[in-house]
Formats: structure tokens, sequence, C-alpha cells
């Protein structure tokens, strides 16, 4: 199936599955422009990959002329691609074989994680952390996504890689805030979520869901990742939210990241019931997590 991704025009009307009441009101994108100013834009070697990527009569060749214009994107494709923690299932030794042999959702999946690990890589000692827990996160999706019958397993990926970006953003834009907001989250064991709300009135949840909205994500993938912290309240209903949500969770719950719960009973989550995910699949989706991890 192909991954939902606008290309160009305007959004088409979200699927009727995901129209609802939302949170992310055009004052909240206008208080966040007033904070932080401009997002960061996707770059554009990466926009035109993906762009072709979403015309189904481009050709490998041509999606290989356009990445090898970047070399250092080319560069983070190839070590993405051969990263056990990325998990692709066979070692890719030129862009061009990783090009032959993945479907084009999970090159844009890989062109995606490429592209993040580039502008992930001055927000200085979070960095690791937060890159860590996005892969993570990504992986704890597809496998989530996997268990419950999802089939769009590559936008799961990619909505779990991106659902804390708008904290990159943020350590990017406004990094005297965001060192501020760290520190009481560290000193006070307070919640991200919580701090940002009170100090700047709108979360990295915001954030996110906006840059997927310029970056032209479908609008699952933008409502996962602006409702992560809130899957279940009423507007926040899709699928896709609730599996980025217990993606998160296990995150916490492994310690993969800067937030550690080792102490989290995922069973209780509400997503996890809502989900449908029995004790048993939930083990067997937190072992797959934890051997990938440890592959690293
Ligand atoms: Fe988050
Ligand atoms: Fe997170």
């Amino acid at each position: 199936m192909k991954l939902e991704m606008k290309t160009g025009g305007h959004a088409a009307p979200p699927p009727a599955e995901t129209v609802g009441p939302r949170r992310s009101e055009s004052s909240k994108a206008a208080r966040v422009a007033e904070v932080i100013g401009d997002l960061p834009p996707m770059p554009h070697i990466a926009a035109q990959v993906i762009e072709k990527l979403s015309d189904e009569n481009s050709t490998p060749k041509q999606i290989h002329q356009i990445i090898m214009q970047d070399q250092a994107l080319a560069g983070r494709v190839l070590k993405v691609a051969n990263s056990p923690y990325y998990g692709a299932s066979r070692s890719i030794s030129t862009v061009r074989d990783a090009l032959m042999f993945m479907g084009f959702d999970a090159i844009r999946s890989l062109i995606m994680t490429a592209v993040l690990k580039g502008m992930s890589i001055n927000v200085g000692l979070a960095e690791k952390l937060l890159w860590e827990h996005a892969v993570g996160c990504g992986l704890a999706a597809r496998k989530i996504g996997e268990e419950v019958g999802f089939a769009r397993k590559e936008e799961a990926y990619l909505a779990g890689l991106m659902h804390d970006f708008g904290k990159t953003a943020l350590f990017l834009r406004a990094p005297s805030v965001m060192r501020d907001i760290m520190q009481e989250v560290y000193n006070d064991g307070m919640d991200f979520f919580d701090v940002e709300q009170r100090k700047l009135g709108f979360t990295h949840a915001d954030v996110g869901g906006i840059i997927a909205d310029n970056w032209r994500f479908s609008k699952d993938i933008e409502y996962a990742i602006a409702d992560h912290h809130q899957p279940v309240e009423p507007g926040a209903t899709g699928e896709l939210t609730q599996i980025i949500s217990l993606a998160n969770s296990i995150c916490h719950k492994l310690g993969v990241g800067p937030t550690r719960k080792p102490d989290l009973d995922l069973n209780g989550t509400q997503t996890a019931k809502m989900l449908g995910l029995s004790p048993a699949s939930i083990e067997k989706i937190l072992l797959a997590v934890s051997q990938a991890i440890e592959e690293r």
C-alpha cells in the first residue's frame, strides 16, 4: 500500500475516521511562530526525493540521481540502511542497492531517517538520547502495527520516528528556552509536556504536528504526532495516534531516550486496551524492540 503523503496543491480533506475536533488550531500555530519563529523546512534534496517517490512513474534511477546530488545525505542513507537499529533485513553496500532491494515506502522511511538524523546533529547533549528515542519509537510503532494488523507499517514507523521532532525543532530554534525546560524536567521530575504547556502555552507535540503539516505528511501522521500525549481525548481517535502513544510508552518503559519509567504497567495503559493488545502481545513487542535495541 502506498504511503499517503501530499505532494502538491492544497491538503486533501482527511479520511472520515480522522475528522474531528482538533486542538492545534491556527491560534496555536501563531503562538508557536511568535515564540520560535520559522520552523525548519524539509531540506531541499530530501523534498525532491520524497516528491519523486510519490510519483508512480518515477524510476529508481531518477531517485538515485537526486540522492547522489547530496553526498552527505547519500552517506547517511547508507549508514542508516545498514544500522541494525533501523531494522533493514539485509546488508546494503550502495545507495543503488538500497533503491533496488527496498520498496518505495521503505525507501521513504530510510530517507526521512537520514534527513532527521542530519537535522538532529546540532542539538547538543540531548541529541543522542533524542535520536535513540526517535528510532526506537519508529521501530516500536512498526512492531505494534504488525501485531494489530495495521497495514501502513512504514507510516507507523515514520510517525514514531517524527513524534518528538518538535523537541528537536525547539532545541534548534529556541535553545535557551529549551534548556530552562530541560532543567525543570530533570531537577523536579516534571513531564516535558506539562512544563512546555505552562512555560510556552504549547508543546513539542503541537510543534511536531505543525511541521508534519508543513512537510505535507498525511493527516494521520500529523494527528498522531500532535496527539501522542493525549491519545484518548476526543478528536484523537485515530489508530495511528494510539500506536504512536503506546510506542512512546514502550520506549519509556525500556529507557530508550531521555525519559525512563521502568515500572510503567503497559498492560494498564488506555492505548494498549484500545488497540486490543493482550499481555502476551505486549510482551512479544517489548521483546522485539529490546532485541533490536541491543543489536545496535
Ligand atoms: Fe513527546
Ligand atoms: Fe517521545
